[in-house]
């Protein structure tokens, strides 16, 4: 059988055409660009430091091919997630902030949950290095009010000190190596007035950094009022059975 026809032979099998198109698809999603990144995600395995160096040592550009709808259709499919944002939420109300900012505001899960509860009158900011994650944010929060979207790095945040009454951070720091993440602490507590609030994950695993935020602001003689892990009662019927997300360090700090 000449060449061409045994490939049309093959793109004519079932789950080959599905593959395919798939493949066309995702290149009509992202390009080229894209369709490398999540080529590399699935072919190589968690453990090799290949994925690591390739895929997650640069996160602006990661998250820019991450991100996405079909991103915030995985997460929004996880329970789990949505259980933490509400708790966090919750966590966040409690503080009675005049203003908020989140750095790494991803699609705008958690500046949604955080809308509905501190009400209406708290003015919102969230920025994110990634314009895809921040081009899904604006559309999901095309409706709410007091709201600012900035698309900038956490370790070099554009408002001056003092600029919120709080600032938060959740699954944001970890994926930047120890040096950013360092940074981004620092301008955290540079723009925050009165509360400084992190959802950070301790352990360390194959796409990301584990760090212990609360022992940072305790090594810079900063008042951590709160810290530990995220109740595993907020995860209960949902879908975290190897617990990775109680595994998440919460932290409430004053930054001075
Ligand atoms: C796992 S998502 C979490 C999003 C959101 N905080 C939530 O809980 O739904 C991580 C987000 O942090 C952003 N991010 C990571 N490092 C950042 C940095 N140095 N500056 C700005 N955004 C960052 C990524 O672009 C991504 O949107």
């Amino acid at each position: 059988m000449p060449d061409s026809m045994q490939r049309m032979a093959v793109l004519g099998q079932p789950g080959s055409q599905s593959r395919f198109r798939r493949a066309i698809d995702c290149y009509r999603r992202g390009g080229t660009a894209y369709v490398w990144h999540k080529s590399m995600r699935r072919l190589l395995g968690n453990d090799s430091p290949l994925k690591r160096k390739l895929l997650y040592s640069h996160p602006r550009d990661y998250w820019t091919l991450r991100g996405g709808a079909e991103y915030m259709a995985e997460q929004e499919g996880q329970p789990s997630r949505t259980a933490r944002s509400q708790w966090l939420s919750e966590r966040v109300a409690a503080c009675s902030p005049e203003s908020i900012l989140e750095v790494g505001c991803g699609y705008g899960k958690q500046l949604e949950a955080i809308r509905s509860a501190v009400g209406d009158h708290i003015p919102l900011t969230g920025i994110d290095f990634s314009p895809t994650q921040l081009r899904l944010a604006a559309e999901r929060l095309a409706d709410v009010d007091h709201l600012t979207l900035v698309l900038g790095d956490g370790q070099r945040l554009p408002f001056p000190d003092g600029a919120f009454d709080l600032v938060l951070t959740s699954a944001v720091i970890l994926h930047n190596e120890p040096e950013i993440a360092d940074r981004m602490r620092a301008e955290i507590v540079r723009v925050s007035r009165r509360w400084c609030v992190h959802n950070e994950d301790t352990d360390e695993t194959y796409n990301r950094y584990g760090y212990d935020t609360a022992a940072w602001y305790r090594h810079r003689g900063l008042e951590v009022i709160e810290s530990g892990p995220i109740p595993e009662s907020v995860f209960s019927a949902s879908d975290d059975p190897d617990g990775e997300s109680s595994r998440s360090q919460y932290c409430l700090a004053r930054p001075r």
